[in-house]
């Protein structure tokens, strides 16, 4: 089949090299001409497994043009992958959207407009009502949303749990699904509106976990207890699961965040007050801030002290820094007036956190520290010659923000350790 894809950020790109890799042809579509000239060249302006050698592998079957009109010719499908950043209400920001809506040219054949974006539930019914207002009876609505973690999406965009797609007209849910053709699945095939919120709910569901196992964490360490035999204790339940009950100093990244606030808000729209999700985003704020809490009781005041930050992305195997912890952390430790290095292995700190030092390695990055937080658990950082580490630190003192260290290593090597919800000694 042939399809359309609006948005060559990273759930666009993800969406057209899969589905090229599934034998379709794709025109990928996206207004910075920068993006498509450097696509065109074969460079990917985003670090994603697997996603390089997919487009390489599939170039054939893959296009990339600023022009409208050039990416819907012969297109059955026309997929939305724009952004759709919170607005400083927390509503969701579906201007990018509405732009796609508004530019889709007049085709005298059917097509489906299928939405991968994320966007508040009753988004779908509004753009119905804009197709009909244009006189696009002819054009099908769709949601499918994604469910792609960054690190992995390749193979979780073809390897899903599930595929869902809601639909006003049955007919279009089918092409949606023979798109899919070659992923082995469950389907679930809805109204709009249940697909939109699917998306939403989950995304809520994976937070509400998180934040959970975050306040065991902070009762453990408050009682005595281990958070890492409790997960394991209480994941073995099969009712509960296992996944999704890694304590540490809270999420980040491009969904957990944007999303909870967009359902948060969506509810509060409609008259409800979520609260239980509103304790989940309180729950995640004060998570970050605990480390220089932790930090204080250990140093006094950080006034004039240097803290290292080893990891700065939200999370390991990307160089993304949206909403990540390090961001926060740096912060408040610049606003109590501590120096603050940083290292990550991909991400580039040096254009978001203003005042901060930025370091070559993480052994340079802890030179004369007073403390190291560990942030994002990379691999690098298991690795790390910790002795090395320890000899050039001012004070052997490190918080674990991802419980990723061996403790009982560590402080042998005369470090006083830390981590998220483990017994202090
Ligand atoms: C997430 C969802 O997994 C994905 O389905 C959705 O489409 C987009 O949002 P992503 O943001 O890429 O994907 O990362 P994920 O691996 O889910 O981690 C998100 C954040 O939660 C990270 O900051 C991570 O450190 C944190 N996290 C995750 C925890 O703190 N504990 C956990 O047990 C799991």
């Amino acid at each position: 089949m042939r399809i359309a894809v609006f948005g060559a950020g990273y759930v666009g790109l993800v969406t057209g090299a899969c589905f090229a890799e599934l034998g379709h042809d794709v025109a990928v579509r996206d207004v910075v001409a920068e993006k498509i000239d450097a696509l065109r060249r074969g460079e990917v302006p985003i670090h994603e497994e697997g996603l390089e050698d997919l487009l390489e592998r599939n170039r054939e079957r893959l296009r990339f043009t600023t022009g409208v009109d050039e990416a819907i010719e012969g297109a059955e499908v026309v997929y939305v992958a724009v952004g759709t950043p919170p607005t400083y209400s927390g509503d969701a920001d579906l201007s990018a959207v509405w732009t796609v809506v508004d530019e889709l040219p007049r085709v005298d054949r059917r097509i489906v407009f299928a939405m991968k974006s994320t966007v508040p539930v009753g988004t779908g019914r509004t753009v119905r009502h804009r197709l009909d207002e244009r006189g696009f009876e002819n054009v099908g609505y769709v949601s499918n949303p994604e469910f792609t973690a960054e690190g992995t999406a390749v193979r979780d965009f073809l390897h899903p749990d599930r595929i869902v797609i809601g639909a006003f007209d049955g007919a279009d849910a089918d092409v949606v699904e023979r798109l899919h053709a070659g992923i082995d699945a469950p389907v679930i095939r809805c109204d709009v509106a249940s697909a939109e919120m699917i998306k939403l709910a989950a995304n809520a569901a994976l937070v509400t976990r998180i934040s959970f196992i975050n306040e065991i964490a902070n009762v453990c360490e408050a009682t005595g207890a281990d958070v890492l035999t409790v997960a394991k204790g209480i994941g073995l339940d099969r009712r509960i699961g296992s996944s999704f009950l890694r304590a540490g100093i809270g999420f980040g990244g491009s969904c957990f965040p944007k999303d909870s606030l967009a359902l948060k808000q969506l509810a509060a729209n409609s008259g409800y007050n979520f609260q239980l999700l509103n304790a989940v985003i309180e729950v995640n704020e004060l998570q970050k801030r605990r480390v220089i809490g932790k930090r204080e009781r250990r140093l006094g005041t950080l006034r004039g002290k240097k803290v290292a930050l080893l990891g700065l992305a939200f999370k390991p195997g990307t160089d993304d820094m949206r909403e990540a912890p390090s961001l926060v952390l740096a912060g408040r430790l610049l606003a109590v007036g501590a120096h603050v290095s940083a290292w990550d292995p991909v991400a580039d700190g040096g254009v978001l956190l203003d005042g901060v030092e930025i370091a070559a390695t993480a052994l340079e990055a802890v030179d004369g520290a007073d403390a190291a937080v560990l942030v994002t658990e990379w691999p690098e950082l298991r690795d790390l010659d910790w002795a090395e580490a320890g000899a050039r630190m001012r004070k052997k003192l490190i918080v674990d923000g991802r419980n990723m260290l061996d403790p009982v290593e560590l402080r042998a090597l005369g470090f006083e350790y830390e981590g998220i919800g483990r017994a202090v000694e």
